[in-house]
């Protein structure tokens, strides 16, 4: 997947996202400059420095959701954090590279169930054996001790072999699922550890808790539950078992350095003077610890070394009063792609209602079909939707595209509430409807700040 070229990227990208064509646009570029970074012979690779992006835009335009969708698109480790959290009073001491720590962490616990998913079928396989060895425990002394045993011990073994083969179809039919069965469950590690947090451990990558956890002695405990539960439960230990956690966190450290991606969301609240006197972190100084991780630096976790080189930084921000010429020089120099979203109007509104794959009116059709109604909307009626929101936005506050999220819930809240018992399995939702519903809001300022 890493081989996407960018004209596929963009279109991938269409699907979801109206217009913001140019940030799509740098966006794969950037994503296929690393790829590109990654193919040079070794010597000159290292001159050449990551290009990452800056994406300047109002609230609400779509900047998250390029980042994410491109995310999944490349099958990339994906962690978005607020820069601005690092300049805060509780986070002194709490380093930038913690974000590195926290890609790597989301990435192995992704990586272990995708593993755990993979190997399901072995692992009910596993659970089914076990639970057989429950419902028809194997003798454990040989029977008929101290006799002649040859003429008896074949026939006998046979029937086991058939009780067991019959126990199994009624398993599997779900004969036996009420039945109650005493299960050994392996237990968490003694609740003691707990006691220990790990607070300012994870600078130093340590982990007491699974340090300790690895000592104790494994315990188990016996459970009462029903077969169907059990047999859940099982299944889900021997997937467990049957992971390679070693593996799993290998293949991890070396997917988020060759593919990760960080957005860097409000990258524009660590640019700017430090006119402000206070207990925050300078923000030039945040500036400054980015700065090697961005270049590409070695952080260490408590899984082992993660290397920054490839690790794509897409940074967001409104920037408002400051320009990315603000940020200190080096940093500037790290993100030479800026681009600049478009603020969104009642065209872009009926397209982001109707369009994408994802669009909000078949949310609410798929919502609403849940009930057996059929939700339609009359085209005039989702222009008449845009039109109000394009206007609330200028009127009060730009929130963007989340404009239509608070309108469409107030728009449809009586059918949202009354759906289950109402009569007509068709709604139609005309202009007339919509304006009944939403003009008088709209003209009224106060109550639109509140509801819209
Ligand atoms: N161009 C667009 N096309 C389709 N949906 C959009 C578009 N822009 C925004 N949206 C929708 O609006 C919501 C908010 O968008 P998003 O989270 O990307 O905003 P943002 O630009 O990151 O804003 P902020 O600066 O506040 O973080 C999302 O649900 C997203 O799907
Ligand atoms: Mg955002």
């Amino acid at each position: 997947m890493q081989d996407l070229k960018p004209v596929d990227i963009v279109k991938a990208l269409d699907r979801f996202i109206i217009g913001q064509h140019k940030a799509k646009r740098s966006v794969a570029i950037a994503l296929r400059n690393r790829w590109r970074r990654r193919q040079v012979a070794d010597d000159l690779r290292d001159e050449i420095t990551p290009k990452n992006v800056i994406l300047i835009g109002p609230t609400g335009v779509g900047k998250t959701e390029i980042a994410r969708r491109i995310s999944t698109l490349a099958d990339s480790p994906f962690y978005k954090v607020e820069a601005s959290k690092f300049t805060e009073v509780g986070y002194v001491g709490r380093d930038v590279e913690s974000m590195v720590r926290d890609l790597l962490e989301l990435t192995i616990t992704q990586l272990k169930i995708r593993e755990q998913e993979s190997v399901q079928l072995k692992a009910m396989q596993l659970a089914e054996e076990r639970m057989l060895d429950i419902l028809l425990p194997k003798p454990s002394a040989p029977r008929g001790f101290g006799l002649p045993t040859a003429p008896t011990e074949a026939p006998a073994e046979n029937s086991d072999n058939a009780t067991r083969e019959k126990l199994r179809r009624m398993l599997r039919d779900g004969k036996l699922d009420d039945r109650v069965v005493d299960v050994d469950v392996a237990e968490r590690s003694a609740p003691m550890v707990e006691i220990f947090s790990n607070a300012g451990m994870e600078e130093m990558g340590i982990n007491f808790k699974d340090m300790l956890g690895g000592l104790l002695p494994k315990s188990t405990k016996k459970r009462k539950m029903k077969v169907i539960e059990a047999m859940e439960v099982l299944a889900q230990e021997e997937a467990q078992s049957l992971v390679d956690m070693d593996k799993v966190v290998k293949k991890a450290i070396e997917k988020v350095e060759q593919a990760g991606i960080i957005f860097l969301d409000e990258i524009d609240k660590i640019v700017g003077s430090d006119g402000r006197q206070g207990p925050d972190v300078s923000r030039e100084g945040v500036q400054r610890d980015l700065l090697p991780i961005v270049e590409g630096s070695t952080v260490n976790t408590k899984y082992g070394p993660v290397k920054t080189d490839h690790i794509l930084f897409i940074g967001a921000g409104a920037f408002h009063a400051i320009k990315p010429a603000d940020m200190i020089p080096e940093l500037q120099g790290r993100f030479p792609i800026r681009v600049e979203l478009e603020s969104l109007g009642r065209a872009e509104f009926v397209r982001i209602l109707k369009e994408p794959q994802n669009a909000l009116l078949l949310q609410y059709q798929a919502m609403l079909a849940t009930e057996g109604i059929e939700l339609v909307f009359a085209d005039e009626a989702v222009e008449t939707i845009a039109a109000i929101a394009e206007e609330v936005n200028t009127r009060t506050e730009n929130i963007g595209a989340r404009r239509l999220h608070t309108m469409m819930e107030c728009l449809l809240e009586d059918i949202l509430f009354d759906a289950p018992d109402l009569p007509a399995d068709k709604m139609m939702i005309d202009r007339a409807y919509v304006e009944t519903r939403l003009a008088a809001i709209k003209d009224d300022e106060d109550l639109s700040r509140y509801i819209l």
